[in-house]
């Protein structure tokens, strides 16, 4: 139908007659000659309909926004002064010669360029909004990505297998999707969290080298990082420890953005152990281009008067720590109210603070509510430990470690972006040490850190039992720029330690063998050692595109509340179905709906 895409034509095209089709993205009367961006997925070019073809002028006349139409005519300069320097084919026109109306459209709901939608009107028009440049230029970023990653795993001997869609749960730790039986009343397929168990099957049946741009499921709540389905770059190989798997890994995430954004990541990317993250970020996917770090204090505050500092201190499981902000001292009485206010989101009673006016004046020098409660030892370790100069302020948050991570943690990214102290560019790091376990307050008992088949670190099997708690696992979080984008382990793959972790996690040998019976039967035939990581490909294009959330590199996503405003997924299904399924509804739920 076409001689050439609108968006390439330019110079080499001029005195040329070509045929283009697309969409009409605006329409000009100048009052006696018609402009008409044309548009495809290539970009845009002007065409320009006079009244000396009075039949194609006609046409012209009758197109609107979003009609397709198929426009055949001469390509020549631009009359001097109207060149468009922000188009690739800014600097020539299409004198139309034909135009044919291939499809008329009804008026759309928004003009296709206007930046200013809601989401909602986004996804209730997703047709419409993918065709912006924004989501079409998104969609394409992903898939030289996604190619990016397949060419680098081919050259290094993966295979790519694909794994059951239809597959029962596997612990990951949210909430599984189920698809009810037909065959079987009352049994249910679980849709995959992750193709976790698969994988490592297929290490033991010998593949070697795998991988997988495998879709994932799983019901818990959304954030703008995070969908109910999403893609992961799954990944897993034999006979490779665990410095291997992080050097090969990181060298595929240098290889993706050297290829699509021609960006030299570092090489080899820094490393920092879990204990590290959390006592210098409060994170355990740390933005590193924020130069600030936390100062423990916990030591120091055992023996202040202050009780919101002592309290913590004493107790097992607290923290105190401060957040040095370079040139705080300027911070107003309403921005360190909101600074209070935004902590506590993250359960902080509190934010004190001290202003350091003049460090050589010692206690005098230093503006805060709570100076006169803290010892002049006290203040000397708060200074010398956070290396802070006249002129900066100091955050303490004291509470639990936990709060005090998430509350200062959050506090370094948002105060480090917002004062623009962060540096520009990309900051990847690994994470390691992670511990097997965590303790669950609300069900009392541990849970898996990563999943149940993670090995514990060399020499930590005996923890396993005796003291779950201080058990190190090989396992491995890469981060960038402050989020996970990945996330992995060496496995277990000896038997007996597999039972170990099951029976550490509360998951006893009949439940086990119920559950995980084909694994540790495989485990049994020769399994070879293993391990791997699997990557959120949704987070890596969204980070590399440059956005805030993942639905805007996924073509048709989910809302915050998992529904699609196009298909208005979930939705209510035949009576006759639910019959089939064996299922019914219980009454409350039917009215509900
Ligand atoms: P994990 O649960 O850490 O590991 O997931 C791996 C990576 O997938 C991404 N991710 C998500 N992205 C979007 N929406 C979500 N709901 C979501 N959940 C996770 C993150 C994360 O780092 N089977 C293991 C991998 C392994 O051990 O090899 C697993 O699934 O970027
Ligand atoms: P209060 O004694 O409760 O009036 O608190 C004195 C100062 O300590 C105020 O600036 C509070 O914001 C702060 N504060 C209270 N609780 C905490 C906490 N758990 N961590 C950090 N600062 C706190």
């Amino acid at each position: 139908m076409r001689s050439e895409y609108c968006g390439w034509v330019n110079r080499k095209h001029l005195g040329q007659s070509v045929t283009l089709c697309g969409w009409v993205h605006r329409r000009r009367d100048h009052g006696g000659v018609i402009f008409i961006d044309l548009r495809d997925r290539e970009g845009l070019v002007q065409v320009v309909c006079d009244p000396d073809t009075p039949d194609t002028f006609r046409t012209a006349d009758r197109v609107r926004g979003e009609y397709v139409i198929k426009v055949t005519g001469k390509v020549r300069e631009r009359p001097a002064g109207t060149v468009n320097p922000g188009l690739p084919s800014g600097e020539v026109e299409v004198v139309a010669q034909a135009i044919d109306i291939l499809n008329p459209s009804l008026a759309p709901a928004f003009q296709i360029d206007d930046e200013n939608l809601s989401e909602t009107v986004r996804l209730e028009h997703r047709v419409l909004d993918l065709r912006r440049p924004f989501m079409q230029a998104n969609l394409r970023l992903r898939y030289r990505a996604t190619m990016a990653v397949r060419n680098f795993l081919d050259r290094h001997g993966f295979i790519d297998v694909e794994t059951p869609m239809l597959t029962r749960s596997t612990p990951e730790g949210a909430r599984d999707y189920l698809v009810p039986s037909r065959m079987h009343p009352g049994h249910f397929y679980a849709l995959p969290q992750s193709p976790q168990l698969f994988k490592q099957l297929l290490m033991m049946a010998g593949f070697d080298r795998y991988y997988q741009i495998a879709r994932c499921f799983r019901d818990e709540d959304l954030r703008s990082d995070r969908q109910p389905e999403f893609t992961q770059i799954d990944i897993e190989t034999s006979f490779l420890d665990q410095r291997e798997i992080t050097q090969i890994m990181e060298e595929l995430i240098r290889h993706v953005f050297k290829e699509v954004l021609d960006v030299a990541l570092p090489n080899p990317f820094p490393r920092l152990s879990y204990d590290q993250a959390l006592a210098r970020y409060g994170s355990d996917k740390p933005d590193l281009r924020v130069p600030l770090e936390l100062t423990e204090l916990t030591d120091v505050m055992k023996s202040v008067a202050f009780k919101v500092f002592a309290g913590p201190a004493n107790m097992p499981g607290g923290r105190v720590a401060g957040l040095l902000i370079p040139k705080g001292g300027e911070l107003t009485r309403g921005e360190i109210d909101a600074y209070t206010e935004f902590v506590g989101i993250y359960g902080a009673k509190g934010l004190a603070w001290i202003k350091l006016n003049d460090i050589a004046k010692g206690r005098d020098g230093i503006q805060s509510p709570i100076v006169k409660n803290l010892s002049d030892e006290a203040l000397k370790a708060i200074v010398e430990r956070s290396g802070a100069k006249d002129g900066d302020l100091i955050f303490f948050g004291a509470d639990r470690a936990r709060i005090v991570n998430e509350a200062l943690g959050a506090l370094r990214v948002k105060i480090g972006h917002e004062r623009g102290l962060a540096e520009s560019g990309w900051r990847p790091a690994w994470l390691l040490d992670f511990p097997m376990f965590e303790w669950d307050e609300e069900e009392k008992r541990w849970m898996a850190m990563h999943h149940p088949f993670t090995s514990p670190a060399d020499g930590h099997e005996d923890l396993l039992d005796s003291n779950p708690g201080a058990a190190r696992a090989k396992a491995h979080d890469m981060v960038l720029n402050g989020w996970e984008i990945g996330g992995g382990s060496v496995r277990i793959h000896s038997q007996e330690v597999q039972q170990k972790v099951f029976r550490a996690l509360g998951i006893g040998p009949d439940e086990a063998q119920a559950k995980f019976g084909f694994l540790l039967e495989a485990l049994q035939y020769g399994a070879p050692p293993h391990g791997g990581i699997a990557f959120g490909l949704d987070r890596i294009v969204a980070l590399m595109a440059g956005v805030d959330s993942i639905r805007d590199v996924i073509a048709f996503p989910k809302t915050q509340r998992a529904q699609c405003l196009l298909t208005h997924a979930p939705n209510e299904v035949d009576e006759k179905q639910l019959r089939e399924l064996h299922i019914r509804l219980r009454q409350a739920k039917q009215k509900e709906n």
